[in-house]
C-alpha cells in the first residue's frame, strides 16, 4: 500500500509550478488530489496526467479570493472521495514593487490572495478537520517570510503573516486537536510566479536570483511537501526551509 492510499489531499494553485509538483508527487504516493486554481484547462491537463500514471484527481475551479469558492471545493472533494485529510494551501502572487511606484491594487491583490486566500481556505477545512479529531494544513510561506527584501514589502508582509499564522494554528490545533501545521519556506524556485512582476527595477533586481540550473525545482519543494504528510501520526513537521545552495540571503 501507498504511504497516502486513502487519503485526499486539497491543494490550491494546483495549475502550475509548486502546486502542480505537489499535486502531482502527493497522487504518487497514493493521495487523492483535488486541484484547485483558476485556469481550469490546466486543471483538467494535470488531472489527465495524473490519471494516465493510474492515480485519482479532481479540477475544480476556484478563485480563493472568494470564501464560497473555496467552500465548493471542499464539499466537492467530500462528495467525490468521502473526505478531507490533507489542505496545501499555496495559491500565491507576487507582484512584487517598490513602494515609491505605488502599485496600490497590486498590493491589495497581494493581500487578498496570499494572506487572505490562505485564511478562506483554513476555514473552509477546518471544521472537518475538528470533527474529525485529524488533517494535516500545510502552508507556503517563503524565506521572504523570515527576511525583508527592499522591493518585496508587500510580497514579504503578506509570508510573514503565513508563517505566524501557521504557527499560531499549531499552537491552538496540534495538541489538542490532532491537526498537523506545516509551514514550507523556499528560497527561489523557478516557476511562473515571477510573470506577476509588472514593475521593471523590482523585476531585474530579483531575476538574479532565479537562475536556471542553480534556483530550485519546484519538484524540490514538492518532495519536502510530502516528506511532512508522510510521517507518522506522532511526528508534525511544523517548518521546513529550503534555499538553493547558491543562495545567501
Ligand atoms: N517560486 C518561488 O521562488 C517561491 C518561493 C517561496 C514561496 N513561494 C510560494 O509558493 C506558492 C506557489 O507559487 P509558485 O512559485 O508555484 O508560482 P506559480 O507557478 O505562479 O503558481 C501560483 C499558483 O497560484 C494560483 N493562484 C494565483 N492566484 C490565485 C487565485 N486568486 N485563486 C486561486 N489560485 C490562484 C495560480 O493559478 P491560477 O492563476 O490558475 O489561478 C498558480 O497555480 C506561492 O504561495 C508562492 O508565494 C514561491
Amino acid at each position: 500500500m501507498k504511504p497516502l492510499s486513502r487519503k485526499t489531499a486539497i491543494i490550491t494553485g494546483a495549475s502550475s509550478g509548486i502546486g502542480r509538483a505537489t499535486a502531482l508527487a502527493l497522487a504518487r504516493e497514493g493521495a487523492n488530489v483535488v486541484a484547485a486554481a483558476r485556469r481550469f484547462d490546466r486543471l483538467e491537463a494535470l488531472a489527465r496526467r495524473i490519471a494516465d500514471e493510474g492515480g485519482n484527481a479532481l479540477p475544480i475551479r476556484c478563485d480563493v479570493r472568494e470564501p464560497s469558492e473555496v467552500e465548493n471545493v471542499v464539499d466537492a472533494a467530500c462528495k467525490q472521495f468521502g473526505g478531507i485529510d490533507i489542505l496545501v494551501a499555496n495559491a500565491g502572487i507576487m507582484p512584487i514593487s517598490l513602494m515609491r511606484n505605488l502599485h496600490v491594487a497590486e498590493w491589495m491583490a497581494t493581500v487578498d490572495v496570499n494572506f487572505k486566500g490562505v485564511l478562506a481556505s483554513i476555514a473552509a477545512v477546518l471544521p472537518r478537520f475538528l470533527a474529525q479529531k485529524s488533517g494535516h494544513i500545510v502552508t507556503l510561506s517563503s524565506v521572504a517570510g523570515r527576511k525583508v527584501y527592499p522591493g518585496s514589502a508587500v510580497y514579504c508582509a503578506t509570508k510573514y503573516a503565513v508563517r505566524a499564522l501557521s504557527e499560531g494554528l499549531r499552537m491552538e490545533l496540534s495538541p489538542s486537536d490532532n491537526i498537523r501545521v506545516t509551514v514550507i519556506e523556499p528560497g527561489a524556485v523557478i516557476t511562473e510566479l515571477l510573470e506577476t512582476i509588472t514593475d521593471r527595477a523590482a523585476l531585474e533586481e530579483i531575476q538574479k536570483n532565479f537562475e536556471e540550473g542553480r534556483a530550485l525545482q519546484a519538484e524540490d519543494i514538492a518532495s519536502a511537501i510530502v516528506y511532512a504528510v508522510t510521517r507518522p501520526p506522532h511526528v508534525n513537521v511544523n517548518e521546513i526551509l529550503i534555499r538553493p545552495t547558491f543562495q545567501e540571503l
